[in-house]
């Protein structure tokens, strides 16, 4: 089995999950794009759910896989959100998420939902957090630069990703920017999460401390269901 193989395992293990009526969160990335599409084929057999995405390109996926949206101003609980991880730490199951700058949604979505399972391949378990990846941080445009000196003085080797087609500086689905923060290996996640959460201009970051309820991992020969 190659990765998507694995992707595609953990993605209809999830999407098993989902049970009708559920009113299910829908996450961004390759892994969350192939349960949309096999719950895009469980709609066509009959499953009638209502989906809240989490990014416009999720949204729209899901228009195309024929699966209803629905909005937080109809549904204030979300039963089951399904999202992909950039790394999960094996002990706590804390995640990094939003390397496909979606970080913000995904986080309100996840917050919102009374389980939510994540769904990755066996390259994305570390042992710690920021052993691999950076952190994302969204934050507001105005001053960004500000924002990320102070991102850098608190020890953060800070990169401005940008569209690889047209070389812009990548803005997420709310307008705002992404900082992408290397820390290294993170030893204590909450700690880090707090600090981000005190900076003026960051409007989220992608440290997701204690909030998966399950992490699907796919490897060659199985679907590992983890919980905290
Ligand atoms: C999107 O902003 C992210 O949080 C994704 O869930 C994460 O980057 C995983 O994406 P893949 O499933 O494409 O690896």
């Amino acid at each position: 089995m190659n990765v998507d193989d694995c992707k595609r395992a953990a993605a209809h293990y999830a999407a098993s999950l989902v049970k009708p009526g559920m009113v299910v969160g829908l996450g961004t990335g390759s892994t969350a794009a192939f349960m949309i599409e096999r719950l895009g084929e469980r709609v066509a057999e009959g499953l009638d759910i209502l989906a809240i995405p989490t990014s416009e390109e999720s949204a729209a996926l899901a228009r195309a896989a024929g699966i209803k949206i629905t909005t937080f101003a109809e549904h204030s609980v979300v039963d089951i959100t399904i999202d992909g991880a950039d790394e999960v730490e094996r002990k706590t199951l804390h995640l990094i998420k939003g390397l496909g700058a979606a970080l913000l949604r995904e986080k309100i979505v996840a917050q919102a939902s009374r389980r939510f399972v994540v769904i990755v391949d066996a390259t994305k378990p570390v042992n710690q957090l920021g052993e691999r990846v950076p952190v994302p941080v969204e934050v507001v445009p105005f001053g960004y630069e500000a924002t990320a000196a102070r991102l850098e003085a608190m020890g953060a080797k800070v990169i401005c990703p940008r569209r690889k087609l047209t070389g812009e500086l990548l803005t997420t689905d709310n307008g705002n920017r992404i900082l992408d923060c290397s820390f290294g290996p993170i030893e204590d996640v909450q700690a880090l999460a707090a600090r981000l959460d005190g900076i003026v201009g960051v409007v989220e970051h992608g440290l997701f401390p204690n909030m998966a309820t399950d992490v699907l991992v796919a490897t060659e020969r199985e679907v590992e269901q983890w919980t905290p």
